[in-house]
């Protein structure tokens, strides 16, 4: 088994209080139950999930979006609010961000969103085969030192242990200023044989994919210091 995060205000009150006076949100986010899942499991993620799943529709045929990294939730929300008839689900690790993510799709009254203080290295263990229809990865930390490299999250070990989740007819969307990390998942998608680029594109502000494109939190930021140009993909897992 790996390491899950320790509970503390669980199993240890007295240390829970010092942590919630350096950082309050790790107490707030316990504040939206039925949306956000600060200590995720398998289990208590398969009931929130289902009861979500029931909300958006009895039937099988529900898409399952998966956010990696989803910051404040601007992107996933607008997406979610696109797309009513999907599910998403929204990892991050940061409290605070968890916290505005949730304040706003409980003020907005969104049902099909779930989130969770998980790690997206961690997602197989909580979905099944065949069972994400996109997987969004945006503004990823990019670990610019060539020595922490290795902690990116999109790697060939990460798609290639991804692809038996995605469903027939999936994608994987990645953005990012940071072009050297563009062109180095560009580079591996390439080399995959399970894995097809189908769109792609070193400045997506300025190219035909803008008109669908939803900003997110970073990215506005980037819109608003410069406009420098982003690099996108959509890749499509093969043999599915
Ligand atoms: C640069 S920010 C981008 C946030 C958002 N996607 C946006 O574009 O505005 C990267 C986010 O990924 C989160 N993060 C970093 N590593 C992660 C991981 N392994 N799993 C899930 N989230 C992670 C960070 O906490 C941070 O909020």
């Amino acid at each position: 088994m790996r390491f899950r995060p320790r509970n503390h205000r669980e199993d240890n009150p007295e240390i829970f209080a010092q942590l919630v006076k350096n950082n309050p949100y790790m107490a707030l986010v316990y504040d939206y139950p039925e949306l956000l899942l600060p200590h995720p499991t398998p289990e208590n993620f398969q009931q929130l999930w289902s009861v979500k799943k029931r909300a958006v529709s009895d039937a099988h045929s529900v898409k399952s979006h998966v956010e990696i990294g989803c910051g404040s939730g601007r992107y996933l929300i607008e997406l979610a609010k696109q797309n009513p008839q999907d599910l998403f689900l929204g990892l991050e690790l940061r409290y605070k961000r968890l916290v505005f993510a949730a304040k706003k799709i409980k003020q907005q009254n969104i049902s099909n969103i779930l989130l969770m203080r998980e790690r997206g290295e961690f997602i197989d263990e909580y979905l099944p085969l065949n069972s994400i229809d996109c997987l969004h990865i945006n503004f990823p930390d990019p670990w610019s030192k060539k020595s922490r490299r290795k902690n990116r999250i999109l790697s060939a070990d990460f798609l290639n242990r991804m692809h038996p989740y995605f469903c027939s007819g999936a994608e994987l969307r990645f953005k990012t200023d940071h072009l050297e990390y563009f062109e180095t998942v560009t580079g591996i998608l390439q080399e995959l044989d399970n894995f097809k680029i189908v769109e792609h594109t070193t400045d997506l502000h300025r190219s035909d994919f803008n008109g669908n494109n939803i900003l997110t939190e970073f990215e506005l930021l980037f819109k608003s210091k410069g406009n420098p140009p982003i690099g996108y993909l959509s890749a499509k897992p093969l043999n599915k």
